[in-house]
C-alpha cells in the first residue's frame, strides 16, 4: 500500500470549482492503477468503471465518476471501501480531486450481474487545492476512537474520510494486537436514515482499514490481519471488524 503522504493532502471536493477534465493520459493511468488495487476479499467479484459525470445524477462540477459494482455477498461493502480508498489516495497523488459520493446513482444499476454500490467523483484540480493542514480537519478526539498506544498510526488514521463525517471506527491496542470495531451508534443518526448509515458505515470501515494499514506499513510494522464478519444485524455498540497482530 503506497500513497501515505496523500492521507495528509486528500480532502473531499464537495463542489468542483475551476476544475479541468481528466486527460486521456490521466484516464489511461487511472485504468492501469485500478488493475493494481488489492481487494480485502479476492473472492468477491467487483468491477470498477469510469464514466462521464453526466452519465450519472451527479452535478458537482466533476468530470468523471468512478463506479463500483460488486456481488452483494459477505462483507462486500467493506471490500469496496478498501478498494475505493486506494483509488482516492492515488487520485490525490495525481492532483485529481475526488469525492466519495453516497447519494450518486449511475444510469447502469447493474453490470455483468454485479450491483452498483457507490461512486467517487473526480476532476483535475490545482495542486494547491488539496489540504494544507490535515490536523485542522474536523474529527473526533483521538481518545474517543483509540485506546492504548497509538503507534504513530492512530493520530493519522483518525483523519480517514467517512459518510457525513461519522467516523464509525474504534480501535483497542493491547498485547500486540489492534482490535478494530465499527461503532454501531456513531451519533449521526439525525442526518441519515438508520439503514443508510449502516450501509455507508460498512464502506467507511473498509476505508479506515486501508488507511490504517498504510500507516502501519509506514511506521515499519508488519502484521497479520484477521477479518471478522459484519453482515448480521448487531445489537451491541461495537461490532468487531478486524484484528491486526503487529510486530516490528
Ligand atoms: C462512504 C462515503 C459517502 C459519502 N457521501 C457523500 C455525499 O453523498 N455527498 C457529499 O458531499 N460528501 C460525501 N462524502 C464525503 C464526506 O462528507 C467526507 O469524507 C467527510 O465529511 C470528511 O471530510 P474529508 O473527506 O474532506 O476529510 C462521503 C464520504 C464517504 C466516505
Amino acid at each position: 500500500m503506497k500513497h501515505y503522504d496523500e492521507i495528509f493532502r486528500r480532502r473531499s471536493f464537495h463542489i468542483f470549482r475551476d476544475a479541468e477534465p481528466l486527460t486521456d493520459g490521466d484516464i489511461e493511468k487511472l485504468e492501469a492503477f485500478i488493475k493494481t488495487v488489492t481487494p480485502l476479499y479476492p473472492d468477491i467479484k467487483t468491477e470498477t468503471v469510469i464514466v462521464p459525470e453526466n452519465e450519472t445524477n451527479c452535478r458537482r462540477g466533476g468530470d468523471r465518476c468512478i463506479l463500483f459494482y460488486s456481488e452483494a455477498k459477505g462483507d462486500y461493502l467493506r471490500n469496496i471501501g478498501y478498494i475505493g480508498e486506494q483509488i482516492d489516495l492515488y487520485l490525490t497523488s495525481q492532483n485529481i480531486g475526488a469525492l466519495w459520493y453516497g447519494v450518486g446513482r449511475p444510469k447502469e444499476k447493474t453490470r455483468n450481474g454485479l450491483g452498483f454500490v457507490i461512486m467517487i467523483v473526480a476532476a483535475r484540480v490545482a495542486e494547491g487545492a488539496f489540504r494544507k493542514d490535515m490536523f485542522k480537519a474536523k474529527r473526533k478526539p483521538l481518545c474517543d476512537i483509540w485506546s492504548g498506544e497509538t503507534l504513530g498510526v492512530g493520530e493519522i488514521a483518525r483523519f480517514s474520510p467517512s459518510a457525513v463525517n461519522s467516523q464509525p471506527w474504534a480501535v483497542e491496542n493491547a498485547e500486540g494486537k489492534l482490535k478494530v470495531y465499527r461503532n454501531n451508534r456513531p451519533g449521526v443518526r439525525g442526518l441519515l436514515p438508520v439503514p443508510l448509515v449502516s450501509y455507508f458505515n460498512r464502506i467507511d470501515m473498509g476505508i479506515f482499514l486501508c488507511i490504517l494499514e498504510t500507516c502501519l506499513e509506514r511506521e515499519g510494522y508488519s502484521f497479520a490481519r484477521e477479518l471478522l464478519s459484519d453482515t448480521e444485524d448487531f445489537k451491541g455498540e461495537f461490532v468487531p471488524a478486524a484484528v491486526y497482530a503487529y510486530s516490528r
